[in-house]
Formats: C-alpha cells, sequence, structure tokens
C-alpha cells in the first residue's frame, strides 16, 4: 500500500499469532499474485473490516489453547462475511472457539508427516493426492471439528489435520502450506485464494510499479527529492522507481568511501547514467581514509565511517537546497521487525553503518516499504536495473573495512583485498553458485605467514574465504565449495597477488561465528 495513499488491488490478511513462518505466509500468498499484508492477531475487526480483504489468514504461533492468556479466536471476524483460512495454531484457536475438540498431545508432531485425505479432500484440498506429506510443528491437536465442519485429513498424531465449514467460509489446516517441505502447499493456498475467497491475479512486478509510481507522485508532486545510492540492490530499485515516478526531480547521492569491491563504484555510475538519473558521485576515498587511519579496533571503524558518512551526504544535501524529501530504501521485513516483538539481541549494534540519521529534515520517500527482498528484485529487474546488480550478495555499509581485520585499513591492504575478492567472485559467478550463496568475500587478516615461492621465500598475508548459505543472515552455515573451485580461486590468489602466499577457509557457521569477521 502505498504511504497515505489507497491501497488498490485486492489483498488477503494476515492476522499474526507470532508464529515463526508468518511473514512466509504472506511471501506465498504475493507469490500467488495476491497482495498480502501481516497484521498483529489483536488488529481492532474494524480496521481490518476497512481494508476490505478477500480473506483472512490465521497464522500459527508459540501459544498452547490452553495456555492462560493465549490468543483467543476473534469471533467478531466471523460477522466479516470472508473466508478464513486457520493454520496451524490458528486453525486450534478457531476449532476450540467454535466448539470443536482440541487436546495437548504426550508428544507433538514436528517435521515431516504422512497426511491421508478425508471425504475426497472437501472444498480445500479436493483434487490433492489422497496421501501426501506434509510439514508439521505443534504440540496440540485438534480431535473433534466444531459440529456442522467436516474433517479433511489426518495424520498419524493429528485426528484432525484440516477441516472446513464452506458453507460459513471457515476452513483450517494443522500443517504449514508455506514451508517448501509440504509438497502441495502452493496448491492448497491457491486453492484458497482463488477458488475460495475469489481474487484474481493482480499482484505482480509490474503492479507494483504502476501503483508505487502513482503513490510517489501524489506524495511528492512538484517536490525535489534526494537518494543516497550504496550500490546494494535496495537503494538503487527505490532509486529507479522514484526516477520513473518523477524524473529529474530526484538526485542521487553516491558517497563512494572507497571501501567498494572491485569496479563496484564504477557499476553504480555507470547503471545510473544509463538511466539518465541525476547522479552526484563523490570521490571520499581520501577522506575516509584519512579519518580511518590508525584505528584497528571494530566499533572504532564503523564508527568513524558512519559520521564520515553523514558528514558528507549532509555537505552534498545542503547544496541541493530545494530538496525537501529523501527516499529510503526500507523493506517490508524492516517494517515487520521493528514494529515487531522483541527486538533480538544486538550482536553488532551497527548494522546501520551507512544510514543516515533520523533527525535530517526530510520528509521520508519509502517505495519498498511493502515489498520483500525477493520482490524488490523483480522490480528491479523488470525496471531495467542490470542483472548484476539486481542479484548483488548482500554488502555491509563498511565495507571492506570491516574484512581488513587486526591492523589499519590502508589503501595498500585494501587493494591486496579487493584483487583477491575479485579472483573468488569471477569464480563463484563462473561455477553458478553466485545466487545460491547468501555471501561470499575475502577477509584480509593482517598478519604474515612465510611461504616459498620460486626459490625465494615470501613473507606475506593470507586471505581467508568466507562464503556461507543463509536465508535472513540471522543464522547461517559455511558454504560446502567444491574442492575443485577452491583450488582454482587458491592458486589464482596466490599466483596473481604478490602480496598473498596463502589461502584458508572459513568453516564456522553462524552462531557462534558471525558472518563478517568484524
Ligand atoms: P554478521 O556479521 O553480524 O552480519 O553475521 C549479518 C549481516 O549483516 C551484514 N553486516 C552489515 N551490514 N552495515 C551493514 O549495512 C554493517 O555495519 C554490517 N555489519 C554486518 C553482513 O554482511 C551480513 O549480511
Amino acid at each position: 500500500m502505498a504511504p497515505g495513499g489507497a491501497h488498490v488491488l485486492e489483498e488477503v490478511l494476515v492476522l499474526d499469532f507470532g508464529g515463526q513462518y508468518s511473514q512466509l505466509i504472506a511471501r506465498r500468498i504475493r507469490e500467488c499474485g495476491v497482495f498480502s499484508e501481516l497484521l498483529p492477531a489483536t488488529t481492532p475487526v474494524e480496521a481490518i473490516k476497512e481494508r476490505k480483504p478477500k480473506g483472512l489468514v490465521l497464522s500459527g504461533g508459540p501459544a498452547s489453547v490452553y495456555e492462560p492468556g493465549a490468543p483467543a479466536f476473534p469471533t467478531e471476524l466471523l460477522d466479516l462475511g470472508i473466508p478464513i483460512l486457520g493454520i496451524c495454531y490458528g486453525m486450534q484457536a478457531m476449532v476450540k472457539s467454535l466448539g470443536g475438540k482440541v487436546e495437548g498431545a504426550e508428544s507433538g508432531e514436528f517435521g515431516r508427516a504422512d497426511l491421508t485425505l478425508r471425504n475426497a479432500g472437501g472444498r480445500l484440498l479436493a483434487g490433492l493426492p489422497e496421501e501426501q506429506s506434509c510439514w508439521m510443528s505443534h504440540r496440540d491437536s485438534v480431535f473433534e471439528p466444531p459440529p456442522g465442519f467436516t474433517a479433511l485429513a489426518s495424520t498419524p498424531a493429528s485426528p484432525v489435520a484440516a477441516c472446513e465449514a464452506p458453507d460459513r467460509g471457515l476452513y483450517g489446516i494443522q500443517f504449514h502450506p508455506e514451508v517448501v517441505h509440504t509438497p502441495y502447499g502452493t496448491e492448497v493456498l491457491t486453492r484458497f485464494l482463488r477458488e475460495i475467497a475469489g481474487c484474481e491475479e493482480q499482484w505482480s512486478a509490474e503492479s507494483v510499479i504502476a501503483e508505487q509510481v502513482a503513490a510517489i507522485r501524489a506524495q511528492v508532486g512538484e517536490g525535489r527529492v534526494i537518494c543516497g545510492l550504496s550500490g546494494g540492490v535496495d537503494s538503487s530499485v527505490a532509486a529507479l522507481l522514484v526516477h520513473r515516478a518523477i524524473g529529474d526531480q530526484l538526485t542521487c547521492v553516491f558517497v563512494d568511501h572507497g571501501l567498494m569491491r572491485l569496479n563496484e563504484a564504477e557499476q553504480v555510475v555507470e547503471a545510473f547514467g544509463q538511466f539518465g538519473i541525476p547522479l552526484v558521485h563523490v570521490d571520499a576515498e581520501e577522506r575516509f581514509l584519512a579519518r580511518l587511519a590508525g584505528a584497528d579496533e571494530p566499533e572504532r571503524k564503523r564508527k568513524v565511517i558512519g559520521e564520515e558518512f553523514i558528514r558528507v551526504f549532509e555537505e552534498e544535501a545542503a547544496k541541493l537546497e530545494d530538496a525537501a524529501y529523501l527516499v529510503q530504501g526500507t523493506l517490508y521485513s524492516d517494517v515487520i521487525e521493528s514494529g515487531g516483538s522483541d527486538a533480538a539481541d544486538t550482536i553488532k549494534s551497527h548494522h546501520n553503518v551507512g544510514g543516515l540519521p533520523e533527525d535530517l529534515e526530510f520528509e521520508l520517500v519509502e517505495p519498498l516499504r511493502m515489498l520483500f527482498k525477493d520482490e524488490v528484485r523483480a522490480v528491479g529487474a523488470e525496471l531495467g536495473l542490470p542483472e548484476r546488480m539486481v542479484w548483488r550478495q548482500p554488502f555491509p555499509g563498511p565495507g571492506l573495512a570491516i574484512r581488513i581485520v587486526g591492523g589499519e585499513v590502508t589503501r595498500e591492504r585494501l587493494d591486496i583485498l579487493r584483487a583477491a575478492d575479485a579472483i573468488l567472485q569471477e569464480e563463484i559467478r563462473a561455477a553458478e553458485l553466485y545466487r545460491r550463496l547468501w555471501q561470499s568475500f575475502c577477509v584480509l587478516p593482517v598478519v604474515r605467514s612465510v611461504g616459498v615461492q620460486g626459490d625465494g621465500r615470501t613473507y606475506a598475508y593470507p586471505i581467508v574465504i568466507r562464503a556461507v548459505t543463509s536465508d535472513d543472515a540471522m543464522t547461517a552455515d559455511w558454504a560446502r565449495l567444491p574442492y575443485d573451485l577452491l583450488e582454482k580461486v587458491s592458486n589464482r590468489i596466490i599466483n596473481e597477488i604478490r602480496d598473498v602466499n596463502r589461502v584458508a577457509l572459513d568453516i564456522s557457521s553462524k552462531p557462534p561465528a558471525t558472518i563478517e569477521w568484524e
């Protein structure tokens, strides 16, 4: 939905009972072409009604329906007259409130389970195989559906794994259709969205662009807008969207701190040049390196870079006197997380390095506020952003400065790291692994070791390869890169970079390590 603007597409809302997959439900619904948003389960029914959703999904949650204070099924929802699908806890809360039997079992049902259809799957599961597997994560089970409901399926531990009362628009499933381990999950969701809630396929990259362009125009009018580019996909897509909406009323500012990867700054300048987007490229390498001199402690480096970034940005913004709006690439996951429950412990307090202070006197334009990361990529591709930028792996705001560890960040070390990193990226891309890895990069520990090359003794730096798989950076596993690939990367790095004589592989997962070394 546009900030302050009306949402014109059909939508299905997910009421969040605190389940670990709640966001994923909304994402899957959107993948089925229907806009979906997550709202707290406590949202007043009036507020839901105003939005005129075509259907509701009640998510799973950690509580047992018998715990004191467990969130109840809001029975006023029944008056909305729209279809409701309860998933896991959402189903149990519905069943209990309408007179069915939910009971705690000795052992729960976690992971893959064999699902057998009953009553030919009723309306919700019609046409699916009689026997299929599904993903479960629950302790209580439904033993009897409420009066007027039909049981649709069972598993060994769940006598009623799905039930429905189609005449009342009520549906429940115990399993999780949103996770990939439920092979027919998308079919179940699609059936609910299309056949039952009557939604059409309206949500797509094109519709997001059309909607956001209109919203940005409405918000900004004739105003002047400024956008800070980092080279990452979020700020690039946000800038492209705004430019599509208001053309040259937008000026982008790219603070190039000299801590980017090889050729990355040039790529940003070239891409935005091709779109004809007004871009101020501030080459601030000298300034940043001067400020980083003598700083080798991680927190200090981040602080210095963060402060300098803001200073440079403010100087440039001041030159664009009449700019009243600032574009931010805030994503839907940031919105949910900042409004969500207890923030996870801050392990590194500075993930917003490269961000801007809150007291800048601009009105914010946030065209990605409703989008998940994969949707941002789809919008970027649709807008013509080069493939390299659309699929860029996450890169930290302080850049390579936090990958030179245990010593000062100097131009010489940055060049060594950049060269090694470029080789790694090239080989990872050639092996078609780039998109499958959450991140892949090199680290330069400031220590030297002895080696032998030709007939001579060397005394040079090691390079550490860090490659991880992850869904959200909260946890990560080290990627099992093929030995042949590692061999090639190692040979190339040592042969092509004079100051490196050793390559090591980081095989730590997160936790207990973090993805970055600092
Ligand atoms: P860690 O190292 O904590 O990183 O496992 C998790 C994710 O955050 C990225 N990261 C940063 N991003 N500014 C950023 O914009 C930072 O200061 C920063 N530090 C870490 C990291 O690359 C990984 O994707």
